[in-house]
């Protein structure tokens, strides 16, 4: 994905300006531990996609993490509109949004602060993806029975080495295997595979997150999931596809050195990409 040009506008705990002139505490336990989770919403015609979804996720990861989130649902609403708004006037093309809630300002150590929780929505660029892309397999795993396991957590350091070593052998999102050698998901993305001519997709059992737009493929195909995927899976699928809220449906045309049988994209990813597509064309709050 290339990254967008615009600079970005921010909210930050009720303040709107530009992304560059807002700042955050240098004892904030976002930065200095990773203590917080976080929502990316794709942002068509001004307003974000999905968003009641995104909201009732982030609770679920605030729960996981034991974090109170300090505003309403209607709040967290208002402020995102109101920040999408205020990149729109200043002449951005915004293409996503994201909202991010630390722990706020704390102790350098593990244990959270009691000062007030940081929360931030930040615009962005749509980004450009490719049709169809090359998949790294990393050799780190996904722990179904870690503390963070499917939560949406700031937590991304393991996510940001493996995407680095799948640029650095020339694919575009690494892929994980959860600790039992289960297909799991990619560092920013769920994964799907055709199989015998069926659609499938990893379990959340597998520690992959729940992602949203995993979530709506499932609604609006006859896709499955299932606990019953290995690495092998993927490199023979027949075809094969990434999704995530801001690539909606992304073809796999090769894992690792092995290219998959289908000219990508095949027939079920397009069948898909266009169903989901149509679901975007109908409806903002799917
Ligand atoms: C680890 C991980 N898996 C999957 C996804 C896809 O989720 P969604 O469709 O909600 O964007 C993401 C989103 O960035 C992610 O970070």
């Amino acid at each position: 994905m290339n990254a967008s040009s615009n600079a970005g506008w921010c909210w930050l705990n009720g303040r709107i300006g530009p992304t560059a002139e807002a700042t955050v505490g240098v004892t904030d336990h976002g930065l200095t531990v990773g203590d917080g989770i976080f929502e990316t919403m794709k942002v068509t015609n001004g307003v974000a996609f999905a968003l009641a979804r995104h909201l009732r996720r982030l609770r679920r990861s605030a729960a996981a993490l034991d974090l109170d989130v300090p505003l309403t649902d209607d709040e967290l609403r208002t402020a995102c509109d109101a920040v999408i708004a205020a990149a729109t006037d200043a002449g951005d093309e915004v293409g996503r949004v994201r909202l991010t809630v630390t722990g706020g300002p704390g102790p350098s150590g593990s244990d959270r602060g009691d000062a007030g929780r940081t929360v931030l929505l930040v615009t962005g660029g749509a980004g450009r993806w490719e049709t169809a892309t090359t998949v790294a397999v990393v050799p780190f795993t996904r722990n179904p029975t870690g503390g963070t396991a499917g939560v949406k957590s700031t937590s991304y350091a393991e996510n940001v080495v493996a995407l680095a070593r799948a640029y650095a052998v020339g694919a575009s999102e690494a892929i994980f295997a959860d600790v039992h050698g289960r297909l799991s998901e990619g560092t920013g993305s769920n994964v799907f595979v055709v199989r015998g001519g069926r659609l499938l997709t990893p379990a959340l059992s597998t520690a992959c997150l729940a992602g949203i737009t995993r979530e709506l493929v499932l609604e609006v195909t006859d896709a499955v999931e299932t606990e019953d995927l290995t690495l092998d899976d993927l490199r023979h699928a027949e075809e094969a596809f990434l999704t995530s809220s801001t690539r909606d449906v992304q073809a796999i045309a090769a894992v690792d050195e092995h290219a998959l049988p289908t000219p990508a994209p095949g027939p079920v990813t397009v069948a898909v990409a266009d169903a989901f597509a149509r679901l975007v064309a109908r409806t903002t709050d799917p």
